[in-house]
Parts: C-alpha cells; sequence; structure tokens
C-alpha cells in the first residue's frame, strides 16, 4: 500500500503548531533547512566509475539537479570507503542539505551522517540501503529480492526443474560482503533454488553452496570485482570439472560478475552453443548485452536507473518544498536502527529477444552500443 511519510519540514512545521518544545535532533527527515530556505544543496556519493551502471546514476541525476537549479556536487570513490567518507565529508562542509549516497561499506557511514545531521542535512540511501545509523531519511532502490527471484526463476524454467528435471551442475556466487543488497539478490534466488539442490536436481560440484540464506556471504566476491568472479571460476573449474564433467548454469547476481565468470569458461574452453551454461546477470551493461547477442550470456535483470533516478529526483523536489515523501514500502529495509521508509522500483529481465524492444527502444542502450 502507497503510504506517505511526513518530511523532517512538515514534521517540525507541525511540532511548532502544537507548540511542542525544542529539540535539538531535526524530526526525522531533518530537511527542515532545506524546505525552508528553498535551498537545493545536494551532494551525490556515487561508489566507483568503474561500473558503467554508477556513471549512468550520477551522471542523469545531476544533470536532472542543475537544470532544475540546484547546486551538485557528484563524487566517486573508486570503490574505497575512505575516500568515500571524505567526499561525503566536503559535501557537508560545503553546504549540501541533501545527500544521495550509494553506499560502498553500508556499516560504515555512521559518523558521517552525524555530521550530515547536525546541518540538518537530509539523507536518502541510494540503491543500496546505509545501515547501523538513525540518520537515514529515505531509501530508494529497486526491488532487490525480486532481483534474486526473478533470476533464480528464469533458472527454473530453462531447466525445467518444476517438471523434476536434472540433475544438473550449478556454481552459485554472491556479490560484496559489504554490500546490504547482495544479500537480497542471494535470497531471492535462493529461495526458488535451493529446494532443487536439497532434491538433488541441481547438484554443486564444487561444494559452494551456501546452506542457507544467512550463508551467502561464504561466496560473496569482494567489491564485485570481475578478476576475482574470474579467479574463483577458475578455481572451481580446475578442482571441479576434470574427466570432462561440464558445468550447466552459473547464478551470478551481476553482471560484473558474469563477465569474469564469461572470461573463466572461455579460457577452460567452452563456447556458446547448446552445451554453454546458463549464466544470469543483473544491470544490462554494453558488454554484458553484447554477450547476450552472441549466446555468452543468457538473461540480465535491467534496472531502468533512469527511473530510480526520476524517483530521487522527485523526492529531493518533495524534501525542498516541504511537502511528503512518496514512498511504497515501510517494512522492508530495517537498518539495524530503524526501519527506513523506501521507495522500491521493480526490476525486469532481458534474454536476447528482448534486447531491441527493451533496451534500444527505449534509449536505455544505443544499438551501436552493442555492435546493432
Ligand atoms: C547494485 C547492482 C550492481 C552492484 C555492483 C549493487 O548494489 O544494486 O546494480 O551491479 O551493486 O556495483
Amino acid at each position: 500500500m502507497l503510504k506517505k511519510i511526513l518530511t523532517g519540514a512538515a514534521i517540525a512545521a507541525l511540532a511548532v503548531g502544537l507548540g511542542a518544545c525544542s529539540s535539538t535532533r531535526p524530526a526525522d527527515g531533518g530537511g527542515d533547512a532545506a524546505g525552508a530556505s528553498g535551498d537545493c544543496n545536494v551532494g551525490i556519493a556515487m561508489p566507483t566509475r568503474s561500473l558503467e551502471r554508477w556513471i549512468n546514476d550520477g551522471e542523469q541525476l545531476q544533470k536532472k539537479l542543475q537544470d532544475a537549479g540546484c547546486t551538485v556536487d557528484l563524487q566517486y570513490a573508486d570503490n574505497k570507503t575512505d575516500q568515500q567518507i571524505s567526499q561525503i565529508q566536503n559535501q557537508i562542509s560545503g553546504g549540501a542539505k541533501i545527500l544521495v549516497i550509494a553506499a560502498i561499506d553500508g556499516s560504515t557511514l555512521g559518523p558521517v551522517l552525524e555530521e550530515a545531521k547536525s546541518q540538518n542535512a537530509t539523507v536518502i540511501a541510494y540503491d543500496r540501503l546505509i545501515n547501523g545509523s538513525e540518520n537515514v531519511d529515505y531509501y530508494a532502490t529497486f526491488d532487490n529480492y525480486k532481483v534474486g527471484t526473478l533470476q533464480g526463476q528464469y533458472i527454473e524454467e530453462q531447466l525445467g526443474l518444476k517438471d523434476g528435471k536434472g540433475p544438473f551442475n550449478l556454481e552459485p556466487f554472491a556479490g560484496s560482503p559489504d554490500d546490504n543488497n547482495a544479500k537480497f539478490f542471494f535470497a531471492g534466488a535462493w529461495d526458488v533454488l535451493q529446494p532443487y539442490v536439497e532434491k538433488g536436481q541441481l547438484v554443486v560440484p564444487s561444494g559452494k553452496s551456501p546452506a542457507n540464506d544467512d550463508a551467502w556471504a561464504s561466496i560473496g566476491i569482494q567489491g564485485w570485482a570481475s578478476d576475482k568472479a574470474q579467479a574463483e571460476m577458475d578455481n572451481r573449474l580446475s578442482s571441479f570439472y576434470g574427466d570432462g564433467k561440464k558445468v550447466n548454469v552459473v547464478l551470478s547476481p551481476n553482471d560484473s560478475l558474469a563477465i569474469g565468470i564469461e572470461a573463466s569458461l572461455k579460457s577452460a574452453g567452452y563456447t556458446a552453443g547448446a552445451e554453454y551454461p546458463i549464466i544470469t546477470g543483473q544491470d544490462a551493461d554494453k558488454a554484458n548485452v553484447k554477450a547476450i547477442l552472441d549466446g555468452l550470456q543468457s538473461m540480465t535483470v535491467w534496472k531502468d536507473t533512469r527511473a530510480l533516478g526520476d524517483r530521487v529526483f522527485t523526492m529531493i523536489q518533495e524534501i525542498k518544498d516541504g511537502k511528503e515523501v512518496e514512498v511504497n514500502d515501510t517494512k522492508t529495509y530495517d537498518n539495524g536502527k530503524k526501519v527506513v521508509p523506501s521507495y522500491l522500483l521493480t526490476p525486469e529481465v532481458v534474454v536476447k529477444d528482448d534486447v531491441q524492444s527493451k533496451l534500444i527502444d527505449s534509449g536505455f542502450l544505443k544499438a551501436s552500443d552493442v555492435g546493432l
């Protein structure tokens, strides 16, 4: 159900109206300074330029905000937590009233968010939740559990698991252990696939099969790094796939891991065609969409980052105008200190036949980006 949450400005106004006594902590939302002054000074902190999606995310939002007359500072932190913290500190000292943060390590930002609150900045967690802090006002993301569900269901359908087919050799991977999203992606997929592992329709020759959703980090790839995923897949193939044994399916939570896994398969002699494994992904990065067209990746879960940028832009407008901020989930994202009011967007599957209609016709990618 769609719920409306009052911004700090609205709550503060209400509190004053009711004659509430003063409190040093701004009301939840903390956006009163931004609302009252109409000030639109926004700091955007993105994790890295090494992944296409974050470049698009950051630049699109920056442009929209600048076109609307906001002052924007956009920073990328090379996947280094300390660098991200000091960038956010600079944004705070530069007078940011709204911070949009895609955290590198969602558990390390508590102290810097205290600083943000001391100047009444409103904090929006972007795509990834920030954990262990009261000072996260809103969260805008795609439905992360659904991303994993779509990957798991794709595998289930392609292999005919519901019809009892198998056994198939599966190699599962998970995302970066410091990224809160990674556990949701894994849980979504594993809730579909694990029952088939238990029935023996899916077999994991490497033994890297988490006993339950909570054990996901044991197969996590730090920093979502392609080269680490490649090295891990190299190890699994050389240690567990002797004597002509073939891998039939790889659960890859995103495209950067899929790229490494595909490189590993290539060097082990796998080529596109009937014997090539099913490989999942997420993000619709150009290189992966090319791989889909070439039969080297089966699908990707597409998250239209333009829609996420639009949602955050709307949130920022609502905050600075002192209006209610629209959210559609107030239950799922408990960061250990509070359940952060969230707006979840819907991800969707893209396979070879949808590349033109979903990605190119919508303008998300250019035909020339993917060799069409
Ligand atoms: C994002 C994914 C991305 C991954 C690696 C996750 O938090 O939701 O879209 O592939 O980080 O950057």
